[in-house]
């Protein structure tokens, strides 16, 4: 089954089935050119960096921005959105052409784990659909709605093979582009992450910064079958998150961005709405879990477009357990 087959099943419950059809078909057009233009390497003149930096205070790279414009060019043409929050804009982008009622917001990273591009490693989009609030007056403040309010969320890898996951809120189902016809087919329909497995996903360069629960947790998992957890980890870490996010979808794990004291007032190093957000809708709509450690992530209230939070993502037995670590 393709993506567009697909969408006309499993939105026909939802107000705005049509409609929120055509603004996912128009993500996954985005998703196809930015393949295309990742596929061509060094060979596209787009890798190389720019001398600007983005409200992150991180180096872009041409390629974010050609990213980021390809993302918004494909919402433009929907005229289904009234706004978007961008990894690579300070403040929101409005669509000047946009219908009178247009119902969707999006949130995007354009292009995460960029710094990948370098050596040809994976890299992806990753997406939010929220509802704009009605009649409502253009502001950052549309933005800030609790991720249990969004309507869609996913992701395209560009991996050896390109794949689109998504979630309408039915299910986590994840489609592979064939590249002769060029259409995102049915591949891993309905996602179940396992409740346990023993892998753990951690920038551990970072260990001096953590806070006391994440030093106790991954020392545990790191003591093996000696240690109280009486069972061997194993440790993978991609440094892009749709990579390692798409890993635990499908054979399980955790996945762990926590807060750390390099930077006292930055709470962690990902960013809520466009990469936090939308990937633990993915994950709790595969029966998986997301956690800050003390909340859950889908219950935050933004405080700002660009806020970044602890991430904690994946097997529901282990999630669980890291909450414990934090209650203690
Ligand atoms: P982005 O390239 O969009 O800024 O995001 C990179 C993120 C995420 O993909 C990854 O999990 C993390 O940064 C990697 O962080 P480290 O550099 O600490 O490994
Ligand atoms: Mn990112
Ligand atoms: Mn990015």
């Amino acid at each position: 089954m393709n993506l567009s087959d697909f969408l006309n099943q499993s939105c026909v419950t939802l107000s705005h089935s049509n409609q929120l059809s055509q603004l996912i078909l128009s993500i996954a057009e985005a998703g196809k050119q930015i393949a295309a233009l990742v596929a061509k390497g060094k060979l596209a003149g787009v890798s190389h960096h720019l001398d600007s930096i983005n409200v992150q205070g991180e180096a872009q790279m041409q390629l974010d921005i050609s990213s980021h414009d390809i993302f918004i060019n494909c919402l433009a043409a929907t005229k289904l959105v009234v706004g978007a929050v961008s990894e690579e804009l300070a403040s929101p982008h409005y669509f000047p052409d946009h219908l009178p009622d247009a119902p969707y917001l999006v949130c995007f990273d354009p292009l995460d784990g960029s710094s990948n591009v370098a050596f040809d490693g994976v890299v992806g989009s990753i997406f939010s659909i929220l509802p704009a609030p009605p009649n409502a007056v253009r502001s950052e403040e549309m933005f800030l709605q609790q991720g249990v309010h969004q309507i869609a969320a996913g992701y395209v890898l560009y991996g050896p093979a390109t794949m689109l996951v998504i979630s309408v809120g039915a299910g986590t189902h994840a489609f592979t582009l064939d590249p002769d016809t060029q259409a995102f087919e049915l591949t891993h329909p309905n996602l179940q992450i396992p409740a346990h497995y023993p892998e753990f996903a951690i920038n551990a360069s970072r260990q001096r910064y953590w806070e006391t629960p994440m030093q106790q947790y991954i020392a545990d998992c790191l003591a093996g079958e000696e240690g109280v957890r009486q069972c061997n980890f194993n440790m993978r870490w991609m440094a892009s998150m749709v990579a390692d996010v798409h890993r635990i979808l499908m054979r399980g794990g955790v996945f762990l961005y926590p807060k750390d004291n390099q930077v006292i007032d930055r709470a962690g190093r990902l960013r809520l709405l466009y990469e936090v957000s939308p990937m633990s809708m993915l994950i709790e709509q595969a029966g998986g879990k997301a956690s800050t450690g003390r909340a859950s992530v889908l219950d935050l209230y933004p405080s700002q477009i660009h806020q970044r939070v602890p991430a904690i993502l994946g097997s529901i037995n282990e999630v669980d357990l890291i909450e414990q670590y934090h209650q203690r």
